[in-house]
């Protein structure tokens, strides 16, 4: 049965005003950096939980919302995270990964090392659910589409808040499974240590793709 319908409105703005609007944003994106040097200063009371919810807006196949989102603060946690992850990142850089992807890595400067999975005051893991929590009948559709979706807008929403994070994959990543004892339909998609940068933090000087570079128009 369809759902009661509720109206939906756009604020009325003038062209300038929508103009003015999609500039200031992408200002702010475009001001995000991935950022690998954190400080542990302490994210303030509430910031997190209102960049979750945000996360939790994202469209989702059928409105199945696959996501869940864990919060890591308990330093015993992060080091058994860091220990696992930096174990998996071993060998990654030793033998799995192949030479292209190594330099390709190379001008980024990142290696094995994470110490900023025990340093960043939180490690945000998304979580991607296979199916509903009651079992394998209660099933999601478009499952990994959604989940990038709401993860993009909680890495948005961090920088938001002035906030920074590192998109973290030290995959394989079924060890967060275990480490954080979730249940098997929940499979680790992304792992965002959030907080501040270091003192000094320097990042890749990068250039991102022009307009022409990334789009179309027919
Ligand atoms: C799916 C995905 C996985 C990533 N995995 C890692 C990672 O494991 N370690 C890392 O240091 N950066 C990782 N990154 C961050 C990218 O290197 C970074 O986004 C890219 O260099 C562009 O830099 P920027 O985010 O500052 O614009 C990942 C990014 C994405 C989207």
């Amino acid at each position: 049965m369809p759902l009661p319908t509720v109206p939906y409105h756009v604020e009325t703005l003038s062209d300038q005003e929508h103009l003015a609007r999609a500039q200031r944003f992408y200002e702010l994106v475009n001001q995000r950096r991935t950022v690998r040097e954190f400080s542990d200063r302490p994210i303030p009371d509430g910031v997190l939980e209102q960049c979750l919810l945000a996360a939790g807006t994202a469209p989702s196949g059928a409105h199945k919302q696959p996501w869940r989102f864990v919060v890591v603060q308990d330093p015993a946690v992060k080091k058994a995270i860091r220990e696992a992850a930096e174990k998996e990142e071993h060998d990654n850089y030793e033998w799995r990964m192949s030479e292209a992807w190594k330099r390709d890595l190379e001008p980024l400067g990142t290696d094995e090392h994470k110490p900023f999975l025990e340093i960043a005051p939180a490690l945000v893991v998304v979580m991607a659910l296979k199916h509903g929590d009651a079992g394998p009948e209660a099933m999601h559709y478009y499952v990994q589409e959604s989940v990038g979706i709401a993860t993009g807008m909680l890495i948005s929403a961090i920088h938001a808040a002035g906030l920074a994070t590192l998109t973290h994959t030290p995959s394989p990543m079924g060890f967060l499974q275990k480490v954080l004892n979730r249940p098997s339909h929940e499979r680790p998609f992304v792992l965002l240590p959030v907080g501040y940068p270091a003192e000094g933090c320097q990042v890749p000087d990068l250039h991102r793709k022009s307009l022409d570079e990334i789009s179309v128009w027919l």
